[in-house]
C-alpha cells in the first residue's frame, strides 16, 4: 500500500499536492473540488492590504508561445489581482473553509504597513487558518513594483508577524528574482525561518509589436511555465541539502514526473498552480495517479524513501570527470536524409557523402556534443557503443 502524505510546513496533509495560492482557491466550490482530487492542502488566493491591488482589469490572462518546428515552449502570462474583499471578508472566508473543507486551508497575506501585518494575521489566526504564507515576493505586487528590497521585507514581515501570533505556522515566498536564493534562505533561516515556498513567479512584460505597446493591462505580469522547473529544481536541491529549512516547492510543475523530481531534490510538498488553470482540477488525480506509478516501480512505499535521495549525486564542478567519452554514429537505415545534422554540427562531422548518397558521423571529427542525437527528426543518431575513452 502507498502512502503519499507528507508534510506542509510541518502540517501532515494527505498528499504532496498544494494547490498554490490564486483564483483557483478564492472559492469554497474549488476548493472542496481540489480536494476531491485528493490535492494535499489549499493556499488561499492572498489578501492584499492596498485596496486598489484588489480589483482586475480584464482580460488578465495570456498563454504566450515560442518557437517553432517541433522547438516549442510557453509561458503563462497574467495580471491576475488579489483576494476581492477586505481583512474581515478574507477572514469570513476562512471561517468558512473552515466549516466547510476537511484538508489544511493556510491564508497568504501582502500588507505594506507594519499595522497592517500585525493585525491582519492576528484576525486570520483567530479566524481558523491552518497556517499563513508571506507573500512580499507577488511579481507585480506593491513590494515588486516599488523597487523594495524584498530581502528586508521578508525578514521584516515575519518579525512583525511571529510577534502577533502564536499557533500556526509562518511561511515565508521568495522571488526567484533574487540573486542567490540559497543566501536569502540562509539569512532567513539564521533569523528564526524555518519554512520557504520556493519560488513565486517571475515579473515580465510582452509586446504587440502591432500596435507598439504592452500587452493586457499595458504594463508587467507575472510569468512562469515548464520552464521555470529545472531553476526550481537546482535551488530545491541546493537549500534542501545545505539548510534545515522545510521546502515547499513551486513553479513550473506540470506533471507527475515533476513532483517526483522535486522530492527527489529535498522538497516537503508541491505547489501547482499554472497547470490547473491550463488543464483544469481533474490534472490533480492524473499526476497522483503517475507520482503513484513512479513509486509502485521503484518499490517506494513512502515518500520519505525518496526525498532528497538525489542530493549526494550532485557533483560540484571540481568533482566532474571532464574530457570526451561518446561519440554518435548514423544508423542508415533510419535516415530520412533530411540533412538537419550537417547543417547544426559546428565540429562539421556530420555530413553526406555523394558517391554512397548517405549522411554519415566523421568518428574523428565528432566531439560528442550530442546536439545531434536530440534534433534528428527520425531518431536515427545513436551513441556509439565503442566509446573512445579519454
Ligand atoms: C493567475 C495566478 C495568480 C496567482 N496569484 C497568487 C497570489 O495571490 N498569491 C501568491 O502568493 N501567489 C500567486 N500566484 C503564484 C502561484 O501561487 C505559484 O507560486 C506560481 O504560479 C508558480 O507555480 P506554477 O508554475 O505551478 O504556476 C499566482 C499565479 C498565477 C498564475
Ligand atoms: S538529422 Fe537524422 S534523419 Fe536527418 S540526415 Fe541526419 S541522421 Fe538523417
Ligand atoms: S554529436 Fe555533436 S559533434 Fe558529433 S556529429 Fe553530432 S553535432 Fe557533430
Amino acid at each position: 500500500m502507498i502512502n503519499i502524505s507528507t508534510n506542509y510546513a510541518g502540517i501532515k496533509i494527505n498528499s504532496p499536492i498544494v494547490v498554490a495560492a490564486s483564483g483557483l482557491t478564492s472559492s469554497i466550490k474549488n476548493i472542496q473540488t481540489a480536494q476531491n482530487y485528493n490535492a494535499g492542502a489549499v493556499i488561499i488566493k492572498s489578501y492584499f492590504e492596498k485596496e486598489n491591488y484588489r480589483t482586475g482589469p480584464t482580460p488578465n490572462f495570456k498563454i504566450l508561445k515560442y518557437g517553432g518546428k517541433g522547438l516549442v515552449s510557453s509561458s503563462f502570462y497574467s495580471f491576475e489581482q488579489a483576494y476581492n474583499g477586505d481583512i474581515y471578508d478574507y477572514c469570513k472566508f476562512i471561517e468558512n473553509c473552515k466549516k466547510k473543507i476537511k484538508i489544511p486551508v493556510i491564508a497568504s497575506i501582502n500588507c505594506f504597513s507594519d499595522e497592517a501585518w500585525i493585525r491582519s494575521s492576528q484576525l486570520i489566526e483567530e479566524a481558523g487558518a491552518d497556517g499563513i504564507e508571506l507573500n512580499v515576493s507577488c511579481p507585480h505586487g506593491v513590494h515588486s513594483m516599488n523597487g523594495r528590497n524584498l530581502s528586508n521585507e521578508y525578514l521584516n514581515s515575519f518579525n512583525l508577524v511571529k510577534n502577533s501570533i502564536n499557533r500556526i505556522p509562518i511561511i515565508v515566498k521568495i522571488s526567484p528574482q533574487s540573486n542567490n536564493p540559497m543566501r536569502e534562505c540562509l539569512h532567513l533561516q539564521k533569523n528564526g525561518v524555518k519554512n520557504v515556498v520556493l519560488f513565486n513567479r517571475f515579473t515580465g512584460l510582452e509586446i504587440d509589436i502591432n500596435n507598439e505597446e504592452p500587452i493586457l493591462h499595458g504594463g508587467y505580469a507575472g510569468y512562469g511555465g515548464f520552464w521555470m522547473i529545472n531553476y526550481v529544481l537546482r535551488w530545491v536541491s541546493e537549500i534542501s541539502k545545505n539548510l534545515e529549512i522545510n521546502i515547499s516547492a513551486s513553479g513550473g510543475v506540470y506533471s507527475g514526473k515533476d513532483i517526483v523530481k522535486l522530492i527527489l531534490a529535498g522538497a516537503s510538498n508541491v505547489q501547482i498552480c499554472s497547470v490547473i488553470y491550463q488543464f483544469g482540477f481533474e490534472i490533480i488525480y492524473k499526476i497522483i495517479k503517475d507520482l503513484k506509478k513512479f513509486m509502485t516501480e521503484k518499490r517506494y512505499s513512502k515518500i520519505s524513501d525518496y526525498r532528497g535521495k538525489i542530493l549526494k549525486k550532485i557533483k560540484n564542478n571540481d568533482e566532474i570527470s571532464r574530457g570526451q567519452s561518446v561519440y554518435y554514429s548514423i544508423n542508415k537505415e533510419l535516415c530520412s536524409k533530411c540533412g538537419k545534422c550537417k547543417k547544426i554540427c559546428i565540429y562539421q562531422a556530420a555530413d553526406y557523402n555523394q558517391g554512397k548518397k548517405i549522411f554519415y558521423i566523421d568518428k574523428d571529427k565528432c566531439k560528442g556534443c550530442g546536439i545531434c542525437q536530440n534534433l534528428c527528426p527520425k531518431n536515427a543518431i545513436f551513441e556509439d557503443s565503442l566509446a573512445k575513452k579519454i
